[in-house]
């Protein structure tokens, strides 16, 4: 089966499990992820916002925009990375997701990340950063490759700050990019 195939058959499984009945009757769909199913670099956010809702697509809005221009920067394509949610589907009102929320997608994120097999894990934010780092502190850590090792599995995963709370913030936004370049060029050289 090909990774595009099994990434498909893991959102058929969210949805015949049951995952988040409450957000999922709130939300127009599940957005799974956009990419290449095989890519060397996945980034993981926090959840679907309204554009990305309407889309069915993650990272589409304001803070995609930014995401874009830093892959853009880094001389990559939305098409040679995969770009995904630890939560998948629009928490109301654009409000954080809940920790029962995280931790009920959290072992379809694991799987869709075994699927995918990538180099390096990039996580934006502080919500899917501290569940792949437990000790993160985001003003210290960011931008830093971690081993992260979670029963067998084993993570080399980079927090950075989400592209959303440094899009406003000048001294955030050019750490985030600053942080996204040498991400990106230490996913190249691994
Ligand atoms: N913010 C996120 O964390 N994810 C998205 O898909 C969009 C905005």
């Amino acid at each position: 089966m090909t990774q595009q195939t099994l990434l498909h058959d893991l959102k058929a499984q969210i949805i015949t499990d049951g995952i988040c009945q409450d957000l999922a009757s709130q939300a127009t769909q599940l957005v799974m992820g956009d990419g290449k199913p095989d890519a060397d670099i996945v980034f993981i956010g926090e959840a679907p916002g309204k554009n990305e809702d309407q889309q069915g697509l993650p990272f589409v809005g304001a803070a995609g925009k930014f995401l874009n221009e830093m892959l853009a920067a880094a001389e990559m394509e939305r098409a040679d990375v995969y770009i995904t949610n630890i939560v998948k589907y629009r928490p109301p009102n654009n409000r954080d997701p809940l920790p029962e929320e995280k931790k009920a997608f959290w072992p379809y994120l694991l799987r869709q990340i075994e699927i995918i097999n990538p180099k390096v894990v990039i996580t934006l934010g502080r919500h899917s950063g501290a569940y792949f780092i437990p000790d993160l502190q985001i003003s210290k850590d960011h931008g830093h490759a971690r081993k992260v090792k979670y029963h067998d599995k084993e993570f080399l995963v980079i927090p950075l700050y989400h592209p959303a709370a440094a899009l406003y913030n000048g001294g955030m936004r050019q750490t985030l990019i600053d942080d996204f370049l040498k991400a990106a060029a230490y996913a190249r050289s691994v």
